[in-house]
């Protein structure tokens, strides 16, 4: 009797070491495809404890603790501790990007790749999830609508068309070290500008890089724009109402003439 105790005693412990381990459970559906996505990204090579060192199984750890990219990109992470995002992340603010809020956690594409959050064609929108926003700009009192005053700019709707040569937010806001533009240190600050529109624009001139970026049609932004577009909405807006008005009139006109042809004369 005490015999099979033993044995069973003994059983129990590699079972209970096992199932701790997480070895013997199946994989739940979102950890399998959390593993897909890191198998077709940048990270393939990488085991799901390089990033969650304390392990993945869906008992022990529920949730997660959170991801220290910086641990093997030390140069990325330090640039992004200074700039904006990373000043106000360190404080806990929520509303900042993250590395992953940028890259993807699990899927994080090569920088080069098409498919990448953060390339040519689809950093405009990446960034715009939070700066097109008026309530979030509201809030921190900064401008909004920054991805359709952008594609309204002579890049936007190039880079809208596919051309990858054109400015995007990061060709001229920079990537992991982005400031404010009253700050010296931003790469869009009024003393900095000639060398960043030079880059792709080397007779750039003071007066090139003066011109405005982001061009809100409103009285307080751009005055003149404001003033012409609103014209033009008018204008063209009245003419299309008069013709619809005259071919109603003239419709009118002529039904009433065939159910009474003597009103002809
Ligand atoms: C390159 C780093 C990286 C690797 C490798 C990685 N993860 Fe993650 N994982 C993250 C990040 C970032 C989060 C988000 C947690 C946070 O908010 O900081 C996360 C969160 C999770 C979560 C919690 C919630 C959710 O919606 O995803 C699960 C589950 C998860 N990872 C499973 C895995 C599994 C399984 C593997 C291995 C196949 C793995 N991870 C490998 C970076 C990684
Ligand atoms: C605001 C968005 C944003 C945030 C936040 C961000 N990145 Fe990036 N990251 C970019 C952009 C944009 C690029 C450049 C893509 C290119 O060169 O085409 C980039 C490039 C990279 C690269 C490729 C090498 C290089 O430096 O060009 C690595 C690695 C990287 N980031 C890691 C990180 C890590 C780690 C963090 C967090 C500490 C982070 N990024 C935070 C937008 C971001
Ligand atoms: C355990 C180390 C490790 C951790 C943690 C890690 N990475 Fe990486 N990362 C790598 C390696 C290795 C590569 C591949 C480098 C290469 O291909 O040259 C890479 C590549 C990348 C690239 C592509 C760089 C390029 O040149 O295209 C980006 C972007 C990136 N990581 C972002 C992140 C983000 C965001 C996190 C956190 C969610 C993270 N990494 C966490 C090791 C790590
Ligand atoms: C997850 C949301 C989020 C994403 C993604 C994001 N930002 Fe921000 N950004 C913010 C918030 C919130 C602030 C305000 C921080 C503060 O003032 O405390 C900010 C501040 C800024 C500022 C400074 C504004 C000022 O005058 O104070 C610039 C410039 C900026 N971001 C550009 C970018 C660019 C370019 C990208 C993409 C490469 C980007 N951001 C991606 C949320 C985001
Ligand atoms: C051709 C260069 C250029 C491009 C492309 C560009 N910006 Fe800007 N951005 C500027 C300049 C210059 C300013 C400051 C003066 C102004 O408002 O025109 C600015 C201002 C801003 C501000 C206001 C805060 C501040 O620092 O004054 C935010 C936020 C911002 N841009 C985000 C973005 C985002 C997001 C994108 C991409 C959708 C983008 N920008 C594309 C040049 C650019
Ligand atoms: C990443 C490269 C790049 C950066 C940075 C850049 N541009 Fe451009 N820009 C282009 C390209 C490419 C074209 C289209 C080619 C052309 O017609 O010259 C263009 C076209 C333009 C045009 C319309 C066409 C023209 O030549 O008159 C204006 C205006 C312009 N850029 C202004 C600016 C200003 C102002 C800055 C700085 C705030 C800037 N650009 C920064 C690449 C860039």
């Amino acid at each position: 009797m005490s015999k099979t105790w033993t044995l069973l005693a003994w059983a129990l412990i590699p079972g209970c070491a096992l199932s701790f381990s997480g070895w013997s459970q199946p994989l739940s559906p979102l950890h399998q495809q959390r593993q897909r996505e890191l198998a077709q990204s940048a990270h393939k090579n990488l085991a799901c404890t390089d990033c969650h060192p304390r392990g993945v199984d869906p008992v022990l750890r529920p949730k997660m603790e959170p991801v220290t990219c910086g641990s093997c990109h030390p140069a990325e992470a330090a640039v992004y501790q200074e700039s904006i995002h990373g000043q106000e992340a360190a404080k806990g603010n929520p509303d900042v990007p993250t590395c992953a809020s940028c890259h993807g956690s699990h899927a994080v594409a090569p920088v080069s790749s098409p498919e990448s959050r953060v390339s040519m064609e689809n950093l405009p929108q990446t960034c715009s999830a939070c700066h097109e926003s008026l309530a979030l700009a509201q809030k921190y009192g900064i401008p909004g609508r920054r991805y359709s005053t952008y594609l309204f700019s002579f890049h936007g709707e190039a880079n809208r068309f596919g051309q990858v040569t054109v400015a995007n937010c990061a060709s001229c806001h920079g990537t992991h070290n982005i400031f404010p533009s009253r700050d010296p240190r931003s790469t869009v600050n009024p003393k900095n500008l000639v060398r960043t529109c030079g880059q792709c624009h080397p007779n750039a001139t003071r007066n090139f890089a003066r011109g405005k970026v982001h061009v809100e049609a409103t009285p307080e932004n751009s005055k003149g724009v404001f003033v012409v577009r609103t014209f033009y909405y008018w204008f063209i807006g009245t003419l299309v109402a008069l013709f619809a008005l005259h071919i109603v009139l003239d419709l009118y006109g002529r039904g009433r003439r065939r159910v009474q042809p003597e009103a002809k004369r």
